[in-house]
């Protein structure tokens, strides 16, 4: 496993919306490059930057019309360079966001590959043999290109699928993934990945990983060989590389695949869903960080821990505030429900990413669609980095930004609460400190759950520290004893402090009495 991801800690730039550095109301890489310093005070030391390449921006970016060169809005290769020296600097590893499974319908390699005459890259798509034909249980396109074919879709109509072939091919036009032609297509995507770990990038976050390979077997199987194919070749040549996937299926993506970290991503009824975002079911708002009590951490564990312990040793279960593509978690939590649920990702194995904003409280924003986001645009607003009209986003006039400014009253912005010792960036901070500060915390550190009941706290052991999390308001107990057998199980010791402070607290946390007092909305490390 890669050493730097133990103690590696994830910011997720949204590039639009950052800092604009020239003026002209969009996000750009000058703006990341003056933002590194806040990004490590903050205690982050590893960013992964949403998709920076030529596009025409039907899906944010998604839609890749040239892998290797930096759109025109965010800069020059040039800039990419400088950030990838500026962030090593601060000793801050880079991501960036790598597309294998499909293109822009205006990448010159589709342009090509719509041509009537045979090419190079007649094949690099899926395409049928007859101009109306159908492809079972996938979408496609026909009527736009000269050539007599139909092709197949990976998102949206702007998105046509890369060939990787298909597991069991049983059409003329149907090619295996063995075949000259789909392993042409793998070669060039290690070309790009190639492409920008020369030129100083870390490693890569992999949009819709479990994609390739069509009509794969349930164990995804086809895909996952593909996977091993290209890292085969790319870590003997970049070892300290690393791919997190967007696949959350631990089991496939880092005992199968290969990858070193796999998303667990917020989809409805989920374990992680259940902590934050339960309202997205339709029923009433359950998420076990609401301080109505209502949730119930059983609802997480049974989903998650035998998913970490099934793949422990072989990568890590990477953890979300939230992403480009989530509702902000800011939506139905307050920013003292939040507090808690920072400090449960602060506290778990695995590796911790932020979502940009999300360290202040940002609001999820009720927005018509821009650039294919739909009910994803809310969370892609500009960072509010100080008070005043434009927030210290942009110089530009707020009506010409990228997307428009939180106008509530009370938007949150980094300088108000950098300046607050009790806000969210504060308790975040404090976190992130005590997850480098304690080595037993980090991404491989052992973890056992010692209580995860119903309406009781959620007590868990991180090596030798306790962990105790109480989201409800109602005051609660935990026994010292039943926390003492657990360690001992385990030949332990469980040392606890005579004085009542714990090493990190929110809320009331004090231990009298042999129990562990856990007041309204608190947590404790012991
Ligand atoms: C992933 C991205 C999302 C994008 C889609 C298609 O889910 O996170 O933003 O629209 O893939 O590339
Ligand atoms: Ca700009």
């Amino acid at each position: 496993m890669i050493e730097w991801l133990k103690d590696a800690q994830f910011y997720e730039i949204y590039p639009q919306s950052f800092r604009d550095s020239n003026g002209d109301g969009i996000g750009d890489i000058p703006g990341i490059i003056e933002k590194l310093d806040y990004i490590k005070d903050l205690g982050m030391n590893a960013l992964w930057i949403n998709p920076w390449y030529d596009s025409p921006f039907k899906d944010a970016g998604y839609d890749v019309r040239d892998y290797k060169k930096v759109a025109e809005r965010y800069g020059t290769n040039e800039d990419a360079k400088r950030l990838f020296e500026e962030a090593h600097k601060r000793g801050i590893h880079v991501l960036l966001d790598l597309v294998p499974g499909h293109t822009s319908e205006e990448h010159a390699w589709f342009q090509e590959s719509g041509k009537e005459e045979r090419n190079e890259y007649s094949d690099r798509y899926i395409w049928t043999d007859f101009w109306i034909s159908g492809i079972a249980g996938h979408p496609y396109i026909g009527g736009e290109c000269p050539r007599n074919g139909t092709y197949m879709l990976n998102f949206f109509k702007c998105q046509p699928a890369l060939n990787y072939g298909f597991r069991h091919p049983d059409q003329p036009w149907q090619k295996g993934m063995e075949d000259p032609a789909c392993l042409a297509t793998r070669e060039a995507m290690k070309d790009v990945i190639r492409f920008w770990l020369h030129m100083g990038c870390d490693g890569f976050r992999v949009d819709m990983a479990d994609s390739l390979v069509k009509d794969d077997d349930p164990d995804k199987n086809g895909t996952c060989a593909v996977w091993k194919d290209i890292f085969g070749d790319i870590r003997k040549e970049f070892p300290e590389a690393a791919f997190v996937s967007e696949w959350s299926n631990p089991e496939l993506a880092l005992k199968e695949a290969g990858f070193d970290m796999d998303f667990y991503l917020d989809h409805v009824g989920n374990g992680y869903n259940t902590l934050v975002r339960d309202y997205e079911a339709g029923g009433e708002d359950r998420s076990y960080f609401k301080s109505e009590g209502k949730g119930d951490i059983t609802r997480f564990l049974k989903d998650y821990v035998p998913k970490y312990q099934a793949t422990k040793e072989k990568g890590y279960i990477a953890f979300i505030s939230g992403n480009h593509d989530t509702p902000r978690v800011k939506r139905n939590l307050s920013e003292d429900e939040l507090k808690l649920f920072y400090a449960l990702l602060y506290t778990l194995p695995g590796v911790p990413f932020l979502y940009y904003g999300d360290e202040i409280g940002m609001n999820y924003l009720d927005l018509p669609t821009k650039e294919g986001g739909y009910t994803r645009t809310g969370s892609r607003t500009p960072m509010q980095w100080e008070e005043g009209e434009q927030k210290g986003f942009s110089s530009a006039a707020p009506g010409d930004f990228y997307l428009p400014m939180d106008p509530s009253e009370d938007a949150p912005t980094v300088e108000k609460q950098k300046a607050d010792p009790a806000s969210l960036y504060a308790t975040i901070k404090a976190l992130s400190g005590l997850r480098h500060d304690l080595r037993e915390l980090q991404a491989d550190g052992d973890f056992a759950v010692i209580q995860g009941k119903e309406n009781e706290p959620f007590v868990y052991r991180r090596g030798s520290y306790l962990c105790a999390i109480n989201p409800s308001m109602e005051e609660k107990r935990v026994p010292l004893k039943m926390v003492e057998e657990a360690f001992a199980k385990e030949g332990l010791h469980f040392d606890y402090p005579v004085s009542p402070a714990p090493l990190c607290g929110i809320g009331k946390a004090v231990i009298t009495q042999g129990t562990l007092l856990l007041g309204a909305r608190s947590f404790a490390l012991l």
